[in-house]
C-alpha cells in the first residue's frame, strides 16, 4: 500500500468508493432514511475529478496493482472535505497512511490549522487523529435530518 497523488483515472474507483463506503460503512451509524439522503446525488467520476482538479490536495491510497482504495483531500484553507476507505479495506490502516501523508503536505503548503466535519464512524478516528471536538451539527441533508462533529487539529 502505498499514497500517492491523484490522477484523473482514479476518478471512476473513487466514485464507486464513495457510494460503498457511504452505503456499506457509514451505514453502521445512520438509519438507512440517512443513509438514502445521503446518496441522493452521489458524486460521480466527472464530479469527483472536477473537485480535484481544484487546486487542493488529493491523495491516494492504492494496492499493488495501483487500484485506489480510498482517499482523502485538503483544501487551501485546511478543511479535509473527503475521508473514504473502501469496505474492502477498512480497518487496516488506510486512513492512517493517508492522514500522515495529509499532515506532511499540510506541513510543506505552511497550513496550520486542518479541520473536518467528521461522520459519526469517522469521529472517534479524527479523535484518534488528534483532532479535537468542537461541536456536533445537526442539519437537514435532502430533506433528512442528520448531523457529523466539526473537528479540528492545530499543527
Ligand atoms: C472513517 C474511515 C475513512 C476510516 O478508514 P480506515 O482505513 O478503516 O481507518 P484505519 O484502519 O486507518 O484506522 C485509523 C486509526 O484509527 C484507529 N481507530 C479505529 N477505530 C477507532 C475507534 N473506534 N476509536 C479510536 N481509534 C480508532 C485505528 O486503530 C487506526 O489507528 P492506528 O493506525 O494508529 O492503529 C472509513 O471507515 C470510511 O470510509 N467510513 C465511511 C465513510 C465515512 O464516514 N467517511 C468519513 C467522512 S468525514
Amino acid at each position: 500500500m502505498i499514497v500517492r497523488p491523484y490522477r484523473q483515472s482514479d476518478a471512476p474507483a473513487l466514485a464507486l468508493i464513495f457510494r460503498r463506503a457511504v452505503s456499506e460503512t457509514a451505514a453502521r451509524f445512520y438509519s438507512a432514511e440517512q443513509i438514502a439522503a445521503w446518496l441522493f446525488d452521489p458524486p460521480e467520476a466527472g464530479d469527483i475529478h472536477e473537485k480535484n482538479s481544484d487546486g487542493r490536495q488529493a491523495l491516494v491510497a492504492v494496492d499493488s496493482n495501483d487500484a485506489p482504495c480510498g482517499w482523502i483531500d485538503l483544501e487551501s484553507n485546511g478543511h479535509v472535505d473527503m475521508l473514504f476507505v473502501s469496505p474492502d479495506w477498512v480497518g487496516r490502516g488506510v486512513a492512517s497512511l493517508l492522514h500522515t501523508e495529509l499532515v506532511r503536505r499540510a506541513h510543506e503548503l505552511g497550513i496550520k490549522r486542518l479541520f473536518v466535519e467528521a461522520s459519526e464512524g469517522a469521529r472517534p478516528i479524527f479523535g484518534h487523529f488528534g483532532f479535537r471536538l468542537l461541536q456536533r451539527r445537526d442539519f437537514d441533508l435532502n430533506g433528512t435530518p442528520t448531523h457529523n462533529y466539526a473537528m479540528e487539529k492545530l499543527l
